[in-house]
């Protein structure tokens, strides 16, 4: 099968994450999760006491931060590397979820985040999802998907998956994170999360996982046959 690149954009919560990595199985494709990359920077800059607004912490946090993903080979997962350790659970704690739309509004940390995303993409053959993927990382995707959900299905979806990761979450704080990482993402004047024109929306709201995943294997396929 032909490679090509699947850029995946939307709202917090929409079920972008587990969507592209199914997508990405079924196409044999490599799944990239940039916001995992955006969170483990977030992590990087908790953990050392520095603050993503002051220029000289964002320089020396960029200094000694290194970002990678390897394959677990119990579960076929890739996940996320911070300078050697395995912090996959970690960045989707709520202190990183809380902090992650500040540090993704530094241009200097944005910068270097996708110029590692483009680097990962060049040789095609990748599902890769986050905010500006379709209209920053790969303008050139030969397939944007636009996904959207309403934010009641988007907090109880969040509040199940942290559930189900021994986290007990209030429905009201996941949906004014979720309300507040909508608000700081779309607003912000560094690569803003829109829906470019040649995305395609699909609102997740009343769909089945399944049937989003289907959809989208779908629109690549017939991307891909016309290649
Ligand atoms: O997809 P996520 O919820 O794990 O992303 C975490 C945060 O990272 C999100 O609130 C905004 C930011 N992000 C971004 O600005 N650009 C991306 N390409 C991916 C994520």
């Amino acid at each position: 099968m032909g490679k090509i690149v699947v850029a995946i954009d939307g709202y917090s919560g929409c079920g972008k994450s587990s969507t592209a990595k199914a997508v990405a199985k079924d196409l044999g494709f490599t799944y990239i999760d940039s916001g995992a990359m955006y969170r483990a920077a977030t992590l990087h800059f908790l953990n050392n006491y520095l603050s993503a607004s002051n220029p000289q912490d964002v320089a020396k946090g960029l200094e000694t931060l290194d970002i990678s993903f390897h394959l677990n080979p119990d579960t076929g997962i890739q996940e996320t590397y911070l300078n050697g350790l395995n912090v996959e659970d970690e960045i989707r704690s709520m202190p990183v979820s809380q902090k992650v739309s500040e540090v993704a509004t530094v241009k200097e940390i944005r910068k270097e985040l996708v110029a590692q995303q483009k680097r990962l993409g060049k040789k095609k053959g990748v599902v890769m999802d986050g905010r500006d993927i379709g209209s920053v990382v790969f303008p050139d995707a030969e397939l944007k998907v636009f996904m959207t959900a309403d934010l009641e299905t988007r907090s109880m979806r969040r509040q199940q998956e942290l559930f189900e990761k021994g986290e007990l979450v209030e429905l009201e704080d996941i949906k004014n994170n979720l309300a507040e990482r909508d608000r700081i993402d779309s607003s912000r004047a560094e690569s803003p999360l829109i829906k470019v024109p040649d995305a395609v929306e699909i609102d997740t709201s009343n769909l089945t996982f399944e049937r989003q995943v289907a959809q989208i294997v779908q629109l690549a396929k017939d991307v891909i046959d016309k290649e």
